[in-house]
């Protein structure tokens, strides 16, 4: 009575059995398992290296300029991608992601990190940068500089170029003076608010928050001293006890990210 109980069971147990029997899928083709000797190969290896003097597809950079930043041993000069407004969009963006954490939307070596006790960034806005070849920017992104580690995991030899060439931008722009404008005049601000008969406030020195940082600061200590636009300096940095607010109006701006 007892043993009849397990007929069906038994009889499921040896139809399933039967059945795994007959998988004739992938399981079982010859094939080799990941960090697995092998008796097929000599040398007992189943990852097999390169093999010498072949070059895998995708791998072949002829040109090396565009792949290190560097001519003959040193830092070329020169963009090897067309310049376009969408390579200057791309880099303007991808510089946003991956650099403005410890250089600032200006680039200025301020950002927040760096605020907050990191070794202070690279200031873009210094003589001897602004007249570094293009492919420095590259070599630095590629190979990393001194405390900052390097990005060529995160951005591919074009976004590094899109990048280098947006740092170049923001030099310009940081740097310019009215003769840059070309034949367009420029006017000063108390011209325009009589003009557009604007309050006589308009064309007073910029209040900043205290949190602001000058873009173009003359040393590393500067920094965090706000200056006006006008040359004059701003009200006092605030205190942590009582920031200072803005004026009126939306959030003033600051040049921080
Ligand atoms: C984690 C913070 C950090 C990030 C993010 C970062 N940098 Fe830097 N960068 C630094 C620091 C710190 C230095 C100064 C290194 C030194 O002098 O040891 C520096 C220096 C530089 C310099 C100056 C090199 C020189 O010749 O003095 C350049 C150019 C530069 N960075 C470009 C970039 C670009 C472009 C990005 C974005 C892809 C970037 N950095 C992202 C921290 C950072």
């Amino acid at each position: 009575m007892m043993r009849a109980k397990y007929i069906p069971a038994a009889g499921a147990a040896v139809a399933m059995l039967l059945l795994a029997g007959c998988r004739q899928d992938m399981h079982d083709q010859p094939k080799f398992f990941p960090q697995r000797g092998t008796t097929f190969y000599a040398d007992g290896r189943s990852v097999r290296p390169q093999v010498a003097d072949t070059v895998a597809r995708e791998q072949l950079h002829e040109d090396s300029y565009f792949y290190t930043g560097m001519i003959a041993g040193k830092e070329g000069d020169g963009l090897p991608l067309a310049l376009t407004p969408e390579l200057m969009a791309r880099g303007q963006e991808r510089y946003n992601v991956y650099c403005t954490a410890c250089h600032s939307r200006v680039g200025n070596g301020d950002g927040m990190i760096v605020q907050r006790g990191y070794k202070p960034a690279g200031n873009f806005h210094t003589d001897r940068l602004r007249n570094a070849p293009l492919g420095h920017f590259f070599a630095v992104m590629t190979n990393g500089y001194g405390a900052m580690p390097d990005y060529s995991a995160q951005l591919t030899p074009a976004d590094r170029w899109a990048v280098a060439a947006y740092v170049r931008a923001l030099q310009l722009s940081q740097d310019a003076k009215p003769s840059d404008a070309g034949s367009a005049t420029a006017q000063n601000l108390e011209t325009i608010a009589t003009k557009q008969g604007l309050p006589a406030s308009y064309a007073d020195p910029m209040k900043f928050p205290g949190t602001a940082v000058w873009a173009n600061p003359k040393t590393q200590e500067d920094m965090t001293t706000p200056v006006s636009p006008m040359g004059k300096p701003a009200a006092a940095p605030a205190t942590e006890k009582q920031p200072e607010a803005p004026a009126a109006g939306p959030k003033a701006a600051s040049t921080n990210p």
